[in-house]
């Protein structure tokens, strides 16, 4: 089958064509379209994510995602929608500014070309994003899947849960943030150190230039008689639960530079960087480590923005092979860590495949949420 994904909960307008077959005992899954249109250079002055500019700009590139993702899968738009069976479109978690215009712009699709249309969680397709394979390349998998139970890390902008995954559709939140999210805390440290936004991307290549040059920063005088050792908490490493916290972590890093003043902080900031990424990565890692022992799971998976991060993926890997823990380690491929809509109709699939009735589906029960919980 076909399945059309519409994605806008943030800053990216994404539409993709997604070809899916279930047989017998495998299912096999083929991108055919990944269109997306940033939205990085209209936030990036903000250092943030405004809302109401977010849905001025889905507004006006939604149609031509449309089309480019009709184009690359698809030689005319009358043959797309007469192979597009399915409609998948992502009704939150996110900025319900931004949400609603994906997901109005979807039910009105649905209901003018007559398809059944499901809604789905933003953070069920970063979960389910580590099963896609490139565009264009198919990829067959034997159901059922291997990999579960997993214990899935959603890292993203908005978010920073643990997932305890029994399968796919049955997930249970067993830690998340209390404040701030994980991708938040690299956005908003990059805006500290004066780093351009997103700051996730911006903070790993600062930290990388500090690891390649392997210059001792990590001590240095800020007085004659003080020495000054740059070190930032590790929130919540040791708790007995799986929560998590990182804005105390954003203020240690702001009185931190604040101390050094802001030649030193400039002078510094490859090295405070890469001790914000040790430290956000440094709890990640630990956290989810625990669960999956705990859990006895087959897996540990991430998904979401973050999960770009390769300190990250370096350093459970790292651990994974060092204390020969027993555990299978799954990542998207980069393509597929930020925000698309092949992983929304990848999601959407799976739903549809438990309850295959095309009029159960309808456009009419479909609306945006922007508190939607992964369960
Ligand atoms: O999943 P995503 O694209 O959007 C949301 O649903 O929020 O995640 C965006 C987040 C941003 O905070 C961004 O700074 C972070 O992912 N991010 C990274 C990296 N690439 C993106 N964080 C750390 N390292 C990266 N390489
Ligand atoms: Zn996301």
């Amino acid at each position: 089958m076909f399945i059309l994904g519409i994605e806008t909960s943030c800053d990216e307008t994404a539409v993709s064509v997604l070809e899916i077959e279930e047989n017998n005992n495998s299912v096999r899954i083929y991108p055919r379209a990944n269109a997306i249109a940033s939205q990085i250079k209209v936030h990036q002055p903000y250092g943030g994510v405004v809302p109401s500019l977010a849905s001025r700009e889905h507004l006006k590139n939604i149609p031509l995602v449309l089309e480019k993702a009709f184009q690359e899968a698809f030689s005319s738009f009358s043959e797309g929608w007469k192979r597009i069976n399915l409609i998948a479109t992502t009704t939150g978690p996110g900025l319900i500014p931004a949400l609603l215009i994906g997901v109005n712009f979807s039910r009105a699709l649905a209901w003018s070309e007559n398809k059944p249309i499901i809604g789905v969680n933003h953070m069920e397709g970063h979960l389910l994003s580590f099963l896609l394979p490139p565009l264009n390349i198919e990829k067959e998998y034997s159901l059922p899947l291997t990999a579960f139970p997993a214990i899935t890390l959603l890292v993203s902008g908005g978010h920073t849960q643990l997932v305890f995954v029994k399968k796919i559709g049955d997930y249970k939140i067993i830690g998340k943030t209390r404040d701030d999210a994980a991708g938040e805390c690299f956005d908003k440290g990059a805006r500290i150190l004066g780093l351009s936004y997103p700051g996730g991307p911006a903070i790993a290549a600062e930290a990388a230039k500090y690891r390649k040059h392997k210059v001792n920063h990590l001590v240095f005088p800020i007085s004659s008689n003080t020495e000054y050792i740059f070190h930032l908490p590790r929130p919540m490493i040791n708790s007995s639960n799986y929560d998590f916290s990182f804005s105390g972590l954003k203020t240690a890093l702001l009185y931190l530079t604040q101390n050094l003043g802001e030649k030193k902080t400039k002078q510094y900031r490859q090295v405070l960087s890469f001790e914000l990424e040790e430290a956000i990565t440094d709890v990640l890692v630990e956290k989810a480590l625990k669960a999956a022992e705990e859990f006895r799971v087959k897996s540990i998976i991430l998904g979401g923005g973050v999960s770009a991060n390769q300190r990250l993926r370096e350093k459970f890997r790292e651990r994974i092979e060092n204390e020969k823990r027993e555990i299978n380690f799954f990542v998207p491929s980069l393509e597929y860590t930020g925000d698309n809509a092949i992983m929304i109709a990848l999601a959407a699939f799976f739903r549809y495949q438990k309850n295959p009735r095309k009029d159960f589906w309808s456009w009419k029960k479909i609306k945006a949420e922007a508190n939607l919980e992964l369960e």
